[in-house]
């Protein structure tokens, strides 16, 4: 859209009701603070300038909101007195002059993007101010939106609103594109005199109208509109945002089996014909490849996952884990800052970290880099087509070549060079008809102890 807009981002609540020693803001979903997700999708809505009213955790809430490519600044207000008060402790950022100043609210993380562009548009079309309403399934708490020949006339407070007007349950979300070049003059026009005391923004809808402004409102789902107060509140918008998600994936030709166990952090990318089965849990920073499958109870993070590769079942893999194309990592095995070359087995119950595996080798059940001495980590480098027998401890650091063959059981403690056969562990002995000689032994000790008795 061509025209300037400054975002300005309400978060100077105390976060009481959240009961927690940082502001609620701060508090993540899908693993990224909620304050980000805000400011995500007013970078997406097309605004450059941010401006953040804070109040505790300035410099923590400051920076979790500034994202790149987006001039984001931050001013304190130290009373709460209201949203009004709270839109004009930015005053000197509103003076730099926009076309269009948008309110929102970072307690507010669902918003949609389209959303803020549809009360964009409507201001581009000439509505001097537009507010975003929606249809409250339980209106208490609310402003309501009052309207006059399809004009917003005014927007009640709970407290201040007649029986009649309570019974509106179209109602107001806080968040609106107002006029810019006229903001300061309208903002400044609010006084306190309600229920409250307090500076309410929503007088700006009368106020603009008294002065000449065309005042609309829009509607949008009240499932974006959702804020967060309390704990509660907070599980239930990560449950929405997981929601939306899957189902945004599940379109873009991710397949999951039970979509409502599988939790994906805010930067999980599964491409297309990815299979997810039920629990599995994405922390951040994974991505997954065309064609390959992630098992059941399956846990991933800092993960990249090649096209045809398998995951699981019960597989963790942690920050720094790569697997190549139609590679596999089985159950119960963990890889941690190792490469997985394409078409390597990592099957069953082992520990792969800082370490790299060739391409087609085979790693035996059970086997582990040794990669930590207690005090550093150091490598282990697997060449191509090599065999780790079963049971076997690779003590890092060290360097198995290519085609090289270890016997299971083996604690292998030197280089092993390419094509190499190597035993890490003591020699097998038989000895004939030892056993049956032992057990002779054993049967004529019990009789001698019964006969004693
Ligand atoms: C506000 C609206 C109400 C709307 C509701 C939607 C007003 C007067 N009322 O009511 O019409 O239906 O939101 O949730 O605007 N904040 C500050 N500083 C302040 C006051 C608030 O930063 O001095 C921030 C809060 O942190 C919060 C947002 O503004 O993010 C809204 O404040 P809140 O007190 O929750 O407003 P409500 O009274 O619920
Ligand atoms: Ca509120």
């Amino acid at each position: 859209m061509n025209r300037t807009c400054l975002a300005v981002i309400l978060a100077a609540g105390d976060s009481t009701r959240m009961k927690s020693s940082i502001s609620k803001v701060l508090h993540p979903i899908a693993g990224l603070p909620m304050i980000a997700h805000v400011m995500t999708a007013v970078q997406a809505a097309g605004m450059q300038d941010a401006v953040l009213v804070v109040g505790r955790d300035a410099e923590n809430v400051t920076k979790a909101g500034s994202l790149a490519g987006m001039q984001v600044s931050a001013v304190l207000q130290t009373e709460r007195r209201g949203t009004g008060h709270a839109v004009l402790t930015a005053r000197d950022v509103i003076a730099n002059g926009y076309d269009d100043v948008l309110v929102t609210y970072g307690d507010v993380p669902l918003v949609k993007p389209e959303t803020f562009l549809a009360a964009r548009r409507r201001r581009a079309e000439g509505a001097d101010v537009v507010v975003i309403g929606f249809k409250a399934e339980n209106p208490f708490g609310y402003g309501r939106l009052l309207v006059e020949n399809g004009e917003l006339a005014a927007i009640r407070e709970e407290k201040d609103a007649s029986e009649e007007e309570r019974r509106v349950t179209r109602c107001n979300s806080g968040l609106m594109v107002i006029n810019g070049v006229r903001a300061l003059e309208w903002l400044e026009k609010i006084g306190n005199s309600n229920a409250k005391g307090e500076y309410y923004l929503t007088d700006i809808v009368e106020i603009a109208r008294a002065h000449g402004g065309r005042v609309v409102a829009i509607d949008a789902p009240e499932e974006e509109l959702a804020g967060c107060n309390t704990r509660a509140e907070l599980a239930a918008l990560e449950a929405s945002w997981q929601k939306r998600r899957r189902h945004e994936l599940m379109l873009s030709g991710v397949s999951m089996v039970a979509p409502e166990t599988v939790f994906l952090a805010h930067d999980t990318v599964l491409h297309p014909d990815v299979l997810i089965e039920p629990n599995v849990v994405f922390g951040p920073g994974v991505t997954v490849e065309t064609g390959a499958v992630i098992h059941a109870f399956s846990h991933l993070e800092g993960a990249h996952v090649a096209a045809g590769a398998t995951v699981g079942p019960f597989a963790r893999l942690r920050p720094g884990a790569v697997l190549g194309e139609d590679a596999k990592v089985g159950n119960f095995c963990e890889v941690k800052k190792a490469e997985i070359g394409a078409g390597a087995k990592v099957n069953h119950l082992t520990y792969i970290g800082d370490a790299f595996v060739g391409a087609g080798t085979n790693i035996g059940a059970g086997t582990i880099t040794c990669n930590y001495d207690g005090v550093n980590k150091h490598e282990t480098r697997i060449g191509q087509n090599a065999f780790i027998g079963s049971n076997s401890a690779l003590v890092a650091p060290v360097t198995i070549g290519d085609g090289a063959y270890v016997a299971s059981g083996s604690v292998i403690t030197e280089n092993v060079p390419g094509d190499a056969l190597a035993f890490g562990r003591a020699r097998q002995e038989v000895k004939p008809e030892r056993a049956k000689a032992v057990r002779e032994r054993a049967l004529a000790l019990k009789a001698a102890r019964k006969a004693d008795r």
